[in-house]
């Protein structure tokens, strides 16, 4: 790749209290698709201000981070239940299920990749289905797409149909082999072991996903205490572990690379447990509105070192676009919430969620240059222009106002993976 530099108004986070906001902005990318500068353009080293070079009016941003979504559930979207397991009896089970056809399993992945990157996500955490073939095509299509993914087979041992079941020795050596295909390969792919949760995964299951992701240092993620049914449902199927969070302890699942999806019902004692082993948990605010699960309690974490991402859950959230999860994570708390917080959440706090935080998540030099550009037009930026609004303005625009046509292009390490060729 020959080295760029891109003239652009530049926003990205520091912190959750601080965004750099360069108006008057440039961002250089070596030939690597490493970021070499990103600051003021009046400051723009010469050899860099030297390079081929595009400019834009375009806000140029860290590409927005998914940390909890669903491949195989892309089709399914939209289809309310009264509550998380008859949904998945009802919609979620029979679309998985269509994934044993290999045609249907490259369609869908190629489609879900496009729309992923039109919506300006550069980085995500996936479950596919319990498919191993149908997660290898999956992978292929991730790499085609040249997005930063991690993604894993699903794993169920009971509680759902046969054919998505498998006996733990199965399914270990079917993810043993995904692993050594595709973990780590061309710097942007990874695997994660992904247990779907309690009720439908063996305690001879969980210990095996623990032991396999622990042996390969790769990352688990699952489901952990969405909904109050659920939780009665893996308590009585655990009856030795007071908690949904001590069943996941007692089996080895909880490491410093585990994702902990949902987890809206919460004790403090459970709370500390994640704390102490670095687990993240990740909040998917449109599926709890969606499934009627309850508000995420984001005032329990202040003051922890829990690092708390963002995810979509598509199919549970209706949309692969962080600014759908954006508003929703600030509108579900019901008060005015600061703009930093939610787009904090779905950059650089997500790729602290995903231990990515050297990689990707800001805008910085020595930082993989994946970036996003958006469009702010007339009917939301006014007769201001750029440099009359502050970074909080900005990001106040971007969260509360921004929709999913305003991306105009994605890019990872430095390459476009998308962009809007229409005015
Ligand atoms: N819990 C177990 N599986 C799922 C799933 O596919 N979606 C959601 N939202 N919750 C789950
Ligand atoms: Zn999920």
């Amino acid at each position: 790749m020959n080295a760029y530099t891109v003239y652009a108004p530049l926003l990205s986070p520091v912190s959750q209290s601080k965004f750099i906001w360069y108006p008057d902005g440039a961002l250089s990318v070596d030939e690597l698709g490493s970021i070499a500068y990103a600051g003021s353009r009046q400051d723009l080293p010469s050899n860099l201000a030297a390079l081929a070079n595009r400019s834009t009016s375009n806000i140029v941003a860290p590409g927005f981070i998914d940390a909890h979504t669903h491949l195989a559930q892309y089709r399914c979207r939209g289809r309310r239940a009264d509550n998380l397991l008859q949904w998945l009896k009802r919609y979620v089970y029979p679309e998985e299920l269509r994934f044993a056809e290999p045609g249907y399993a490259r369609t869908c992945s190629l489609d879900f990749f496009a729309a992923m990157a039109q919506a300006g996500t550069c980085t995500a955490s996936i479950y596919t289905t319990s498919s191993a073939a149908s997660t290898n095509i999956a992978f292929e299509e991730a790499e085609r797409s040249g997005l930063r993914i991690i993604m894993g087979s699903m794993m169920m041992d009971r509680n759902a149909p046969e054919a998505l079941l498998q006996a733990p020795p199965i399914a270990i050596e079917q993810a043993s082999d995904l692993i050594n295909t595709w973990n780590r390969k061309n710097g942007l792919l990874y695997y994660a072991v992904s247990p779907r949760f309690g009720v439908s995964c063996s305690e001879e299951l969980l210990k095996a996903c623990g032991q396999l992701a622990c042996e390969s240092d790769v990352y688990i993620q699952t489901h952990i205490n969405e909904q109050r049914e659920e939780i009665e449902e893996v308590l009585a199927l655990f009856p030795a572990s007071p908690s949904y969070t001590e069943v996941y302890e007692q089996c080895g699942i909880l490491t410093n690379k585990t994702l902990l999806g949902h987890n809206v019902h919460c004790s403090s004692a459970e709370l500390d447990i994640i704390q102490n082993h670095g687990s993240s948990i990740i909040h998917c605010p449109e599926a709890n509105l969606f499934l009627g699960s309850g508000r995420f309690p984001l005032e329990d974490y202040e003051g922890r070192s829990i690092h708390t991402g963002l995810g979509s859950d598509v199919a549970a959230g209706h949309s692969l676009c962080m600014l759908d999860s954006m508003r929703a994570m600030a509108h579900v708390q019901g008060r005015g919430i600061h703009p930093f917080i939610p787009l904090y959440a779905a950059t650089l706090g997500n790729a602290h969620a995903l231990r990515l935080e050297s990689i990707t998540g800001s805008l910085e030099p020595g930082k993989s240059a994946d970036y996003i550009e958006m469009r702010m037009d007339d009917s939301i930026i006014g007769n201001w222009n750029y440099a009359e609004l502050d970074s909080e303005e900005i990001a106040s625009c971007i969260v509360y106002a921004l929709k999913e046509q305003d991306i105009r292009a994605s890019y990872v390490a430095g390459s476009e993976r998308w962009r809007n060729h229409c005015e």
